[in-house]
């Protein structure tokens, strides 16, 4: 195949690989997605830094050839692979490059090395060199120092800086799930871009909230980000202007949120559906801005999302045999996964529902959130029979803006 390397700083080059067709990763939702990694030609040596998902080799070759081409170079030889996480959308081609270059020296974290050989068992036998944070690797006029980043967003993860240029690349870290043929920040819309990484940190990073803030300062505190000019993670683009993520990411895994409250909620025979529409009401009313999720359609990804930086959630669905609607399991499950309260500051919650007879739905819904972590406002849950009546609608609104003020006085 045909396919272009994008040079990015002097003998720096992107060669990863486009995935136009991807639309789930990790369990969520996208519209495509990029793989990637870095070719950096020293003057005695050349490193790639990260590779491509299993199946995007010949890609991946291509655009190291014309790098090679770009650069002059008739043999393509490759001395250095630096392995920044061993997830296989980074290590998928590992043993490709390895069965090309049998002398290439790897470079990971510790942790990463029973994994890759996990992951690829023909390099079970192959050397690989730990990397710790301060360690640095010199390819002759450029240099590497490596920091060790657990959790961000694997135990192996691992930022590597390159010295002469101020480029951090970051691996999964401050990416995006965006596949285009823009390869920085500046040649996309700016609030498009911040909307994919909110996606992306609130699937992928909440649950490490507080190891985001503590490696921001540790980077700080060592001169590390001083050097920062580009951050180059391995999804998405690059960005030419590091403090925005660095400020978004922040405030993400700080809970600075907004004034906002998100309604999740399904239904049955409309009546819960009623009820979620008047505590919107009620919460426009206060002046404070809602988002509506209707599990019904919308995605557990993007509701998510939506929570991320949301002051609190209104929850419902209908009652049935004694608990909440099925549907609503998911997204259960996954504020358990994602643990918002880990950013340090708990999220207001208020549950409603609409039910037959017995009810049950109401106090299950209730233990379920407090357990994933919310600040359930208990003695306010609206448990409506059958269909809302005028009463029952403004007890919603009334619902919605005192969860409204709840949260302006916060
Ligand atoms: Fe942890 Fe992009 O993989």
């Amino acid at each position: 195949m045909i396919a272009n390397a994008k040079k990015i700083a002097d003998g720096v080059y992107w060669v990863g690989a486009l995935d136009w067709d991807t639309r789930e990763f990790h369990g969520y939702t996208l519209h495509g997605s990029t793989y990637n990694c870095y070719l950096v030609f020293g003057d005695d040596k050349t490193a790639l830094i990260d590779n491509v998902y299993p199946g995007f080799f010949p890609e991946l070759w291509a655009r190291i050839e014309d790098a090679f081409a770009q650069e002059g170079k008739d043999e393509i030889k490759i001395d250095v692979m630096i392995q920044n996480h061993i997830e296989m959308d980074h290590s998928g081609s590992l043993p490709d490059i390895v069965e090309k270059f049998p002398d290439i020296e790897i470079y990971c974290t510790q942790i990463a090395i029973p994994g890759l050989k996990n992951h690829w068992p023909s390099l079970v036998n192959k050397e690989m060199n730990p990397i710790k944070t301060g360690d640095t690797l010199d390819l002759g006029g450029k240099s590497f120092t490596f920091i060790n980043a657990p959790m961000l967003h694997w135990p192996d993860s691992n930022f590597t800086l390159y010295n002469e240029e101020g480029i951090l690349f970051s691996n999964d870290a401050f990416g995006q799930h965006i596949c285009s043929g823009e390869r920085y920040d500046y040649e996309l819309d700016p609030k498009a871009v911040e909307n994919v990484a909110k996606k992306y940190f609130a699937n992928l990073i909440t649950l490490s909230s507080p190891l985001v803030v503590s490696k921001v300062k540790e980077m700080a505190d060592a001169g590390y980000l001083d050097k920062v000019k580009m951050i180059a993670p391995c999804h998405g683009v690059i960005w030419t202007k590091p403090q925005t993520i660095i400020d978004l990411y922040a405030k993400w895994a700080t809970a600075d949120c907004e004034d906002k409250i998100t309604v999740i909620y399904d239904t049955m025979h409309h009546s819960t559906q009623k009820l979620a529409h008047e505590i919107a009401e009620g919460i426009i009313s206060e002046g404070v801005k809602v988002k509506m999720c209707f599990l019904k359609e919308d995605d557990e990804s993007d509701v998510v999302t939506e929570v991320l930086d949301s002051k609190a959630i209104a929850l419902g669905v209908p009652t049935m045999m004694n608990n909440p609607y099925p549907n609503v399991g998911k997204i259960i499950y996954y504020f358990n996964c994602l643990s918002f309260a880990n950013a340090g500051k708990k999220k207001k919650a208020a549950v409603f529902s609409s039910k037959g007879w017995g009810g049950g739905a109401i106090n299950r819904l209730t233990s379920d959130l407090e357990n994933a972590g919310f600040d359930v406002l208990e003695d306010d849950a609206l448990d409506v029979h059958y269909v809302p009546d005028e009463k029952a609608l403004e007890q919603a609104y009334e619902l919605g803006k005192k969860l409204a003020k709840a949260i302006k006085e916060d």
